[in-house]
């Protein structure tokens, strides 16, 4: 693992910052997890674009702006040795004293990780998930705006840590209204037929780069899209079901609530998107 902190790279274990950053006191801050395939990183201006979209809305400067993001994930990929590896870029409110007040933080801590991640079991590949209905709710946006990729994952973690205790593999959550969200750290897709459905990102899911880039595939492949409110029933009710995450990749999803989802036929689109992606991924 390589690090980089505030212009400084190092090895995973040697990598350290104050504990007065407000990023680990109070999760202030925001993030970016990103692929490189052959010493690239996958969607880069996408995830440069989130990025700034999210600081933006925490008035959080980003030290140098997204050119200079975009060198540190360069940078940090290069140190690591190029190839293919997981990058997470952290912008976090940085040093200061004790009290929310972001004002209290002179300058942004800006941390760059290249290492590689398994958020799944290799197996889980073939299998599909199992997943379960997460208790808690996803915040709506004017608690916290999910379009954000904040530092606060606690809604997520105790939704993954929910279904390990369940004994699945992750965990779907719901809106305020009841309406499908997305799962922990993925979106969710039904395929109904030709067509693929998928939750606005309104319904309180994270404006996914794989979400975008499946949305942009699918038309090649004959299938089309629509961005509608969903609820649990459509899951039961569809073909197949699907999560796509830079970290996850795209997933089948095999039941619900310990119920199956589709038949127990191969996921036939789920595995064309799966390869499509997989495609684009390696030739960009
Ligand atoms: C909450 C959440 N939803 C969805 C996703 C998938 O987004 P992307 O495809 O940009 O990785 C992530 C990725 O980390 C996430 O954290």
């Amino acid at each position: 693992m390589k690090v980089y902190i505030d212009g400084e790279l190092f090895d995973g274990a040697a990598a350290r910052i104050p504990v007065c950053d407000h990023g680990l006191l109070y999760g202030d801050g925001v993030f970016e997890a990103l692929r490189a395939v052959a010493g690239k990183p996958f969607k880069l201006a996408a995830h440069l674009e989130r990025l700034t979209h999210g600081a933006r809305a925490l008035q959080l400067a980003l030290p140098g702006g997204t050119a200079a993001m975009r060198e540190i994930i360069l940078r940090t990929l290069a140190a690591h040795g190029g190839g293919d590896a997981y990058l997470r870029l952290i912008v976090t409110r940085g040093d200061g004293p004790l009290g929310v007040d972001p004002g209290s933080c002179p300058r942004p801590r800006v941390i760059c990780i290249a290492d590689q991640i398994a958020l799944y079991p290799e197996q889980k590949r073939a299998e599909g998930l199992q997943l379960i209905t997460a208790s808690l709710r996803r915040p709506s946006a004017d608690v916290l705006d999910p379009r954000v990729k904040s530092l606060n994952y606690l809604n997520n973690v105790l939704a993954r840590a929910e279904a390990t205790r369940a004994g699945a593999d992750d965990a779907l959550l719901l809106n305020q209204r009841g309406d499908v969200a997305e799962a922990s750290v993925a979106n969710v897709f039904v395929v109904r037929g030709q067509r693929l459905l998928t939750p606005p990102t309104s319904d309180g899911a994270l404006d996914g780069i794989t979400r975008a880039t499946v949305l942009e595939l699918a038309p090649q492949l004959g299938l089309a899209c629509e961005e509608r409110t969903l609820g649990r029933m459509d899951l039961f009710a569809a073909d197949e079901v699907f999560l796509t995450g830079t970290g996850a990749g795209i997933l089948r999803v095999r039941a619900l609530d310990g119920a199956p989802i589709g038949g127990p036929e191969p996921a036939g689109i789920t595995e064309r998107i799966s390869r499509a992606y997989q495609e684009l991924r390696a030739r960009s």
